[in-house]
């Protein structure tokens, strides 16, 4: 045998030790390559046992073949280890993931309770029309709850019995008015605002009476501002609340802040207007709002003048929108914790 067929044969066994390693997919298979090729009654063993055929002068040559052919696989195979320690790690990783927003038991998340979700309704249709949205404090002094509104220190209103007093100056508010006593007073004009809230009266609970409610206020204070504007103003709003068949009907009415004054019904929701129990037979639901033109005193006492400026406002039960808007009977409910009623809207 010569040098250049030993050449010849070491090569081959470098190629078939590469093809084995290349295919390899597994640690143990690359320790059987390992054992075949360069272990002890290996290939390259075998190889070496050639040796003493050749030619003393090449033997060194051959030597060197042998070595470097013999590192190559050796190279190959821990190149192909790291490989395939390096994916299992990798498949690890990616198996044994633990995602963190998986939770089986995940808090529930709610939603606005139904009368904060009817103030944000009304707020966001009267934003659409123009106005502002503006807030005012739960606890209000008796001058803007009560005497700038032209309520007379006689009013049943103001009676102990009516209104919670802090003292004799500070009420928890009866109603939203005062925050337009307040935005009167800013003296920028024109005004067109609403403002919604607690408001708070000394009254017994039943279905449709609770110590702590909810109204919206509106007022529109400008030059040539009409009767006609709060009825289109209230129309509007209505229809868009309940819906174009719902039809609306003003009764004239007394409000010390007001004059004329108005109080507003719907048709009632439970018989479209044909009488029911629930209406007692007139076709029409409970008041659901007051309004007028604000009195011209009320514009004195913020200092506006009332010969220039004229303005309407109107002031509307939130829990009773609510309550007519989604057939509910009881105020209650709405103050209950019971998720059954709460989830339904
Ligand atoms: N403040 C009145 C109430 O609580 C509602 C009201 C009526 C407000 C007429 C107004 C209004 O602004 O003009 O019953």
């Amino acid at each position: 045998m010569n040098l250049k067929e030993m050449q010849q044969l070491a090569s081959d066994v470098v190629k078939k030790a590469e093809d084995k390693i290349k295919n390899a997919d597994e640690l143990k298979t690359l320790n059987d390559i390992r054992v075949e090729f360069t272990g002890k009654k290996g290939e390259f063993t075998k190889l070496m046992k050639n040796m003493s055929l050749l030619d003393k002068q090449d033997k060194p040559e051959m030597g060197k073949i042998l070595n470097s052919s013999r590192q190559k696989i050796e190279q190959l195979l821990s190149a192909k280890i790291e490989e395939i320690k390096n994916n299992k790690i990798k498949k690890q990783i990616i198996e044994e993931t633990i995602d963190v927003t998986a939770n089986k038991n995940k808090h529930k998340i709610g939603h606005l309770n139904l009368i904060n979700e009817t103030m944000a309704e009304l707020e966001n249709l009267f934003r659409t029309m123009g106005f502002d949205i503006v807030e005012g404090p739960e606890i209000d002094t008796v001058k803007n709850s009560f005497d700038d509104l032209n309520s007379p220190k006689n009013h049943p209103a103001r009676d102990l019995t009516d209104t919670f007093y802090i003292n004799e100056e500070i009420v928890l508010r009866p109603h939203t008015s005062p925050v337009q006593i307040r935005t009167m007073k800013k003296g920028i004009l024109p005004i067109r605002m609403v403002s919604a809230g607690r408001t708070f009266r000394n009254d017994e609970v039943d279905n449709t009476h609770s110590p702590m409610f909810h109204q919206m206020e509106g007022l529109v204070v400008d030059e040539g501002v009409s009767m006609a504007n709060l009825k289109e103003t209230i129309d509007l709003f209505i229809k868009k609340i309940f819906g174009d068949e719902m039809k609306t009907r003003y009764r004239p009415h007394h409000f010390p802040f007001t004059e004329p004054s108005l109080e507003v019904d719907v048709t009632c929701p439970v018989c479209k207007g044909k009488g029911c129990e629930s209406c007692n037979n007139t076709g029409w639901s409970m008041e659901l709002l007051g309004g007028g033109m604000v009195h011209p005193k009320v514009l004195e006492n913020c200092g506006i003048d009332s010969e220039k400026y004229t303005g309407f406002a109107f002031g509307m039960g939130v829990d009773r929108i609510a309550m007519v808007k989604h057939g509910i009977d009881d105020i209650r409910l709405l103050y209950d914790n019971d998720m059954r009623f709460l989830e339904q809207f």
